[in-house]
């Protein structure tokens, strides 16, 4: 099979695609909460915990692309935002909000650009 149609590329694409989703769907459910529409942050929450999930599913599909002689830098950034992942999940739990927002907003943009590259040019800019 060739390495750009490879199945973990493909579990990789759709797997940081979700995650991108469900963290856009958090920065939602917070906006809603603040703007007082509905008490959506247990909910916010547990998607949190689905993202995470879904990050480290995009970051095994990246390992065993890598194995197969694809990109090493998607594999790092996919483990790097899981990581920060599991960090936002104790500073939500323990309330450190400011740091929580900030990283967040890291999250939600470094979950995109993942499913960018993993999209548009895997291999790199060749
Ligand atoms: C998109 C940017 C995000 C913003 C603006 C945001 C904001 C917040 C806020 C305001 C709280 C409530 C803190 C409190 O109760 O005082 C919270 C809680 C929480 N957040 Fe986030 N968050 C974001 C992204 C994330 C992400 C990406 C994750 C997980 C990967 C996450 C996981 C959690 C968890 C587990 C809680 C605790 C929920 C609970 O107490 O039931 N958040 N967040």
């Amino acid at each position: 099979m060739q390495l750009t149609s490879s199945r973990s590329l493909v579990v990789l694409r759709l797997s940081s695609a979700l995650a991108t989703l469900l963290t856009l769907i958090q920065a939602l459910l917070v906006i809603l909460t603040v703007t007082k529409v509905a008490k959506l942050i247990a909910v916010h929450g547990m998607v949190g915990y689905l993202s995470l999930l879904s990050m480290i599913v995009a970051t095994v599909a990246a390992f065993v692309w890598f194995r197969r002689g694809g990109n090493k830098g998607l594999m790092m950034h996919a483990g790097g935002v899981a990581v920060l992942m599991l960090v936002q999940i104790g500073l939500g739990e323990a309330r450190v909000v400011w740091a929580h927002v900030v990283l967040g907003i890291l999250i939600v943009l470094g979950a995109g650009a993942l499913a960018m590259l993993a999209y548009r040019k895997p291999g790199g800019a060749s």
